[in-house]
């Protein structure tokens, strides 16, 4: 049992009075297990937080970070340049789909998102057309926690006390669930792509010219994996195309091989103009984001004297040394581990397994893309996400490390999970649902 004093650390999207009563503090990790404060060994059916693909502790990560820390710890992020950075920003968008040249470091997934926002208007502006300012999301998006990101977002939890001071000149078009046309489908919709219609409504009320972009999950994670319908992101590319704007994918779940691809873009076989990344940068070892565009975003900037900052933004720790040497070594062991083809080889399998939860108690939907499952819990009665909860409880009781959002439960296994630990997740969850009142 842990003896520190919990009571200053106020913990991030956490029930933090029950958390202090009852805390579940991990210790340790390696390889797919966390070890808790009482020594037991936890499979992670998380991988950290949509972060590790690669498994806890990789050795050649840690000694990329241990070496790099210990040669160049800090350097300055403005005007001053560091090797490391120079070289991620070269692997990664040397993965990316085609077009994309360019990426501005940041340091998170919000970050990241508030900066391609910001970009989408700068780039306008600078092309003559400075109307072009409005924002569109989509209902249940999460784009992080920053007032762009939440204002663009769509959960109405994250939205709801800071509703008066959104950012203003947001619209959303809706969002692409519904339990009665796709419940239980496996990988894609086929149902849904004319909901791409719905950014029409927004061009006819607002007019194209007052526009600057629309940002999607290609498949959204946190508001339960939603996976998108067959057609619909090319749809809204189209639209996006038809009048000039600019097309973001939130990239921060989907990047970096959990959908079995460098990009959720390449597996659904549609190119935005601009894409932001975070978590898989680095395998969550040393906090990282990014946004990458396309050769004509930046060119678009690239104007007036040449001494003279092109884009008022960036962050302290943008490219920070450290997280540049730990994305380094990720993109390295992405290509060495075959990871992204490593997440086609074992998604079929996830997907069955995942999809035998159906005949449990409570189960309403399961959805899934690569490696991410969705398994939605009918709510109890007046009690909204206690069975979601009680599951993700349950299941830590037994060994296993899964995610609920409200009365969905998460699933996002490591790119190298065997048969057996991804049988030994199901199980567990299969064993909480049918303890559920
Ligand atoms: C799609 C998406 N965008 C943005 C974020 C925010 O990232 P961060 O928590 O690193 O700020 C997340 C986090 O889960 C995410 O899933």
């Amino acid at each position: 049992m842990s003896t520190e004093n919990l009571e200053p650390y106020w913990m991030p999207f956490t029930s933090n009075r029950a958390f202090k009563k009852a805390p579940r503090m991990l210790t340790a990790a390696k390889g797919h297990y966390y070890t808790d404060a009482d020594g037991r060994q936890l499979l992670d059916g998380f991988s950290g937080l949509w972060t590790c693909g690669l498994g806890h502790c990789h050795p050649k990560i840690v000694a990329a970070v241990q070496s790099q820390v210990a040669t160049l710890d800090y350097s300055m992020a403005f005007q001053m340049g560091h090797p490391q950075a120079f070289e991620l920003a070269e692997k990664v968008v040397g993965l990316a789909p085609e077009g994309f040249t360019r990426i501005f470091f940041t340091n998170s997934g919000s970050e990241a998102a508030d900066t391609a926002l910001k970009i989408s208007i700068a780039y306008h502006r600078a092309r003559g057309e400075a109307t072009r300012t409005r924002l569109i999301g989509r209902e249940k998006g999460y784009h992080g926690v920053n007032f762009g990101g939440t204002s663009v977002g769509g959960m109405p939890l994250n939205r709801k006390v800071f509703s008066a001071v959104m950012i203003p000149g947001v619209d959303h078009i809706r969002h692409t669930h519904s339990l009665a046309d796709m419940a239980f489908s496996k990988g894609q919709p086929t149902w849904g792509a004319h909901l791409a219609e719905d950014l029409e409504r927004l061009v006819q009320l607002h007019d194209a010219s007052n526009i600057s972009a629309l940002i999607v999950e290609p498949a959204s994670g946190s508001s339960g994996i939603l996976v998108p319908p067959v057609g619909y992101l090319d749809r809204l590319r189209e639209i996006c195309d038809k009048h000039g704007i600019l097309l973001i994918f939130d990239e921060v779940i989907t990047a970096f091989g959990r959908v079995g691809a460098a990009f959720g873009a390449q597996r659904f076989g549609v190119t935005p103009d601009i894409i932001t990344v975070a978590k898989g940068l680095t395998n969550g070892v040393i906090p990282m984001g990014a946004v990458l565009v396309k050769e004509s975003v930046y060119q678009a900037l690239m104007s007036g004297p040449e001494n003279l900052i092109e884009l008022f933004h960036g962050y302290t720790y943008s490219g920070h040394p450290v997280a540049a040497a730990a994305g380094l070594a990720t993109m390295q062991i992405y290509q060495e581990e075959r990871s992204f083809a490593q997440v086609c080889d074992i998604e079929g399998t996830f997907e069955t397994l995942l999809h035998e939860l159906k005949a449990e108690p409570h189960v309403i939907d399961i959805r899934n893309i690569g490696l991410m499952g969705g398994v939605e819990l009918a709510p109890r009665t007046g009690s909204p996400g206690a069975r979601g909860f009680e599951v993700f409880m349950r299941c830590f009781n037994d060994g296993v490390v899964i995610r609920n959002s409200g009365d969905i439960i998460q699933l996002s296994p490591f790119f190298g999970s065997t048969e057996d630990e991804l049988i030994r997740i199901i199980d567990t969850i299969r064993r909480a649902l049918r303890a559920l009142a």
